[in-house]
């Protein structure tokens, strides 16, 4: 594998760990506001984007390239309401799904075909992902002052499941 690539693969893998390092940041967040919920939805999705860190984590060890993890800032831990943290899980899945694309630049430009058929599992998940955390800022937001509208989309949230297991995820 090319260093460029195994260091970018590297360097997203710190990005999913940090995804996961954030959602688990608004789970606790919501616990303290007992919206145990969106808590409960939050922390499913830290354990979705720790499986988005370990598939590429197993892509690269696959591939013979070296693992080398970096150090996780401290996430956010405050926000002014409910639908600001949404947003700023919205704004960040933003930013991961521009990382990707550039991603999928830089290894058609290397020539690395393994790597973009990998990455392009992450251009449909980021779809996915940027389109729900959406949804739900924009249903918050039109519901935030009205403390019945939040228990009814919380009560709704906490019927996420877990997420599928790692192989399958891999799949
Ligand atoms: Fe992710
Ligand atoms: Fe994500």
């Amino acid at each position: 594998m090319k260093p460029k690539v195994e260091k970018a693969l590297n360097e997203q893998i710190h990005a999913e760990f940090f995804s996961f390092y954030l959602y688990l940041s608004v789970a606790a967040y919501f616990t303290s506001n007992h919206l145990d919920g969106f808590a409960h939805w939050m922390r499913i999705q830290a354990q979705e984007e720790f499986n988005h860190a370990m598939k590429l984590f197993d892509y690269l060890n696959e591939r013979g390239g070296t693992v080398a993890l970096l150090p996780l800032d401290a996430p956010a831990r405050e926000w002014p309401s409910p639908s600001a943290a949404v947003e700023s899980v919205l704004n960040h899945e933003k930013a991961i799904s521009a990382r990707i694309n550039s991603l999928v630049d830089l290894a058609t430009a290397e020539n690395d075909h393994a790597t973009t058929v990998v990455l392009h599992w992450y251009v449909n998940e980021q779809v996915e992902e940027e389109a729900t955390a959406d949804t739900l800022y924009h249903q918050v937001k039109m519901v935030e002052s009205s403390p019945h509208g939040l228990l009814m989309i919380d009560r709704e949230l906490a019927g996420r499941p877990a997420p599928a297991p790692i192989d399958a995820a891999a799949e």
